[in-house]
């Protein structure tokens, strides 16, 4: 028995790394996606097939005896929970397949951990959108302990979501966002920024403390200017965002020229998630697309985005 889902990837509009220390973010799911297919199989192990890597784990294994890489972990924990909890005797095949280049802040391992929760489950017991979302958060702790739940939850839902580690809200948008999403070819580690910053807050207490207020601010206005559909007033805010994150160092040279050349005909830009390499995101319509993607091709890879309203799909 086979089954399968899919979940998009996203991208944070704001808040990033203060999200970390109890401000609000905004996330986007957007229409890029991962598909996974788990069935059950005879085997005594848990095997998992991905474009990045393979891994063939007998059960019963603990965490330590494990070879697989550290990225594989999420998988294994969902797939023997889920073995456990619904007392199957024999093994689980995962496979996955996506269209979110990894490492690069478009939520890859969120939106793998939500499709795979789900088509796992849906060979056992489909469960609901929010339990799904409680396991994924779990399975993606199992590699960054400190993970807000804010990617997991933007791609599970799907939309536009407004996230604190205690609420997460729905936003609805007054206009369809259109952005360009600019690659800097380079893989981050979530973990290393979120580290940085954490050494940054660590030396400027008071300065740090002073941008969350400042970062607070920035949101609920961009909230304002989301449901309103005022472009320019967003992207203006999404450049004052950027300056914070460059004011911590998570910026790099690259993605500061980056930043600059979508910020000649785009509304604002600014980098997507941890920062440190991934890729920055350009707000625009349709007056100015063309203009942006001419200035970020001589620059970086790119691609034009739109807002998913799906979320998590059963297939
Ligand atoms: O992994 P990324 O690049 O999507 O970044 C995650 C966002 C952070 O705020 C930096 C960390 C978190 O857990 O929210």
């Amino acid at each position: 028995m086979k089954s399968s889902a899919s979940a998009p990837g996203k991208v944070i509009l704001f808040g990033e790394h203060f999200v970390v220390y109890g401000v609000r973010a905004i996330l986007c799911a957007i229409d890029r996606r991962i598909t996974a297919t788990s069935e059950t199989i005879d085997e005594l192990e848990i095997r998992i097939r991905s474009e990045i890597g393979d891994a063939e784990v007998p059960l019963g294994l603990s965490w330590a005896d494990q070879k697989a890489p550290r990225f594989m972990r999420p998988f294994l924990h969902l797939a023997r929970e889920a073995l456990g909890e619904s007392g199957t005797k024999g093994g689980l095949e995962i496979r996955l397949e996506s269209e979110i280049p990894p490492g690069m802040g478009l939520g890859s391992s969120s939106a793998a951990c939500v499709a795979a929760a789900a088509s796992i489950w849906g060979l056992f017991e489909k469960k609901p959108r929010e339990e799904i979302l409680r396991r994924a958060i779990a399975a993606e702790r199992t590699i960054f302990e400190d993970a807000s739940g804010a990617d997991t939850s933007a791609s599970a839902l799907g939309g536009i979501v407004s996230y604190t580690r205690d609420r997460l809200e729905r936003v609805d948008p007054g206009k369809s966002l259109c952005l360009i999403i600019a690659n800097s070819e380079y893989v981050h580690s979530t973990r290393e920024e979120v580290l940085k910053v954490r050494r940054f807050k660590e030396r400027n207490e008071e300065a740090f403390a002073e941008m969350c207020r400042r970062e607070q601010g920035l949101v609920e206005s961009a909230l304002s200017s989301l449901v309103s559909g005022d472009m320019r007033s967003l992207g203006l805010m999404m450049t004052q965002n950027q300056e914070m994150l460059k004011k911590m160092g998570v910026s790099t040279e690259k993605l500061d020229v980056m930043v600059m050349e979508a910020g000649r005909t785009s509304y604002g830009a600014k980098i997507t998630g941890a920062g440190g390499g991934g890729c920055i995101i350009a707000l625009v319509d349709e007056s100015n697309t063309a203009q942006t993607l001419g200035a970020l091709e001589k620059v970086s890879e790119c691609f034009v985005a739109r807002i998913d309203f799906e979320g998590l799909k059963y297939l």
